[in-house]
């Protein structure tokens, strides 16, 4: 799609003030999108405020994903005030890496909080607005979601329950003309990798991933935008897409 068919589009963004919602905030606003930000209230938000000043392309919203009534509400706002609703990417999320003894039930039930039920409450709003208009909901996955890397009790259940949970929705949500897909990145420098990712970490991962290195966030970004893009993915649904450098598809690696 060129620019200008694009300026009809309005896609919401959840987790678009930092990281991979950051990359592709900036990546459909250069093609022309509108872009509302759903993103908790905070410095990476007001950095972003301060970044899009005076584009009236972007719409803020302070919004925790968690808040069904909030959602509800931000949802129908964008929709009726902003720019009809054709597009969601599901970026919130936070991690945790922590032996399975030492995650208790609280942080096991925070990051299920918010990266699966946060995912579903914006995903289903956004879809009852599209509805019958034709739209594409991105989540994200992760790796930790396809495989079983140490300490992602908590992380990697919440990934796993978005795979499901991306197929069903596609299932459902085809008859109201809406795909939904899910992007699962390998390891990608991040504020959140930054806290979470130790050296070690990132050895590991630079021998196990066969790319050798980590991605992007515009690596992702340009991902989510094609399964956005009608014209570039109208036939996908409830597709998982690994975008990790060779990780899931390795097997022996020839590393020194
Ligand atoms: P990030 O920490 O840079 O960005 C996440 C954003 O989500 C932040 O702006 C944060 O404020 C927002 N957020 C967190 N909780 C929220 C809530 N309750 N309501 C609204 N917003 C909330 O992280 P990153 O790396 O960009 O991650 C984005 C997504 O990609 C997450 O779902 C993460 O699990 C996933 N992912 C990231 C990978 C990586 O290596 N960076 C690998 C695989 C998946």
């Amino acid at each position: 799609m060129s620019e200008k068919e694009n300026k009809n589009k309005t896609i919401i963004i959840t987790g678009g003030a930092s990281g991979i919602g950051q990359a592709t905030t900036a990546l459909l606003l250069e093609r022309g999108y509108r872009v509302a930000i759903f993103d908790l209230e905070g410095d990476a938000l007001q950095a972003t405020r301060k970044q899009y000043a005076g584009n009236g392309d972007v719409f803020f919203a302070a919004v925790d994903v968690t808040n069904e009534t909030l959602v509800g509400d931000m949802v129908a706002d964008v929709d009726d005030n902003f720019g009809e609703l054709t597009g969601l990417a599901n970026c919130a999320g936070i991690a945790a890496d922590k032996h399975v003894f030492d995650t208790s039930p609280e942080l096991f039930r925070k990051i299920l909080d918010i990266n699966v039920v946060g995912t579903f409450i914006v995903g289903k709003e956004a879809a009852r607005r599209m509805k019958g208009r034709g739209g594409s909901i991105v989540n994200i996955a992760s790796i930790s979601g396809l495989r079983g890397s140490k300490g992602r009790s908590a992380y990697g259940a919440s990934k796993g329950a978005i795979v499901t949970l991306t197929q069903v929705m596609a299932v459902d949500l085809a008859e109201h003309g809406l795909r939904v897909n899910a992007v699962a990145p390998g390891p990608i420098d991040t504020p959140m990798v930054e806290a979470v990712h130790t050296q070690s970490d990132r050895d590991l991962y630079h021998r196990y991933v066969p790319m050798n290195r980590y991605g992007k966030p515009d690596e992702i970004a340009s991902v989510i935008a094609f399964l956005l893009d009608d014209s570039q993915s109208g036939y996908v649904t409830g597709e998982i897409i690994a975008v990790d450098g060779g990780y899931r598809g390795a097997g022996l690696i020839n590393r020194k």
